[in-house]
């Protein structure tokens, strides 16, 4: 990851924005809606005091919008979803992700 710029998109408390600057990451933008999750990212990793990292508090829907309007071409939208097996696993689970999806993986690039 050396010297990567990294976008986390759902950043949270900032969990893989701290790995990747572990990692060597040059810049690393998080982007979180819920403003509690990025003052807990803050105190963790600062707001670009060193210049490496930036929080952005807005709704993933926005952000996407945002980067579509920029000139970005959306090539891949996946919400992973629990194969059948799972519900053999655990049922309530499985209903939980099929009703309630929480995961969103999205291939951009630039057009
Ligand atoms: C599963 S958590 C992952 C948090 C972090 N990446 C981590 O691994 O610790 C998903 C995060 O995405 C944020 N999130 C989910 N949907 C969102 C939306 N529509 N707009 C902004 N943030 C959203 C949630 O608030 C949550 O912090």
């Amino acid at each position: 990851m050396t010297g990567l710029r990294v976008l986390d998109p759902g950043c949270g408390a900032g969990h893989y924005a701290a790995e990747s600057l572990k990692l060597g990451a040059a810049e690393v933008v998080g982007v979180e809606g819920r403003e509690t999750l990025l003052g807990a990212a803050r105190e963790r990793l600062g707001d670009g005091a060193t210049s490496t990292i930036t929080y952005r508090r807005m709704t993933l829907e926005r952000f996407l919008s945002e980067l579509l309007g920029a000139g970005f071409v959306l090539e891949r939208l996946v919400e992973p979803r629990a194969t059948g097996g799972a519900r053999l696993v655990d049922p309530r689970r499985y209903d939980k992700t099929h009703s309630q999806p929480s995961f969103l993986a999205v291939r951009l690039r630039r057009g």
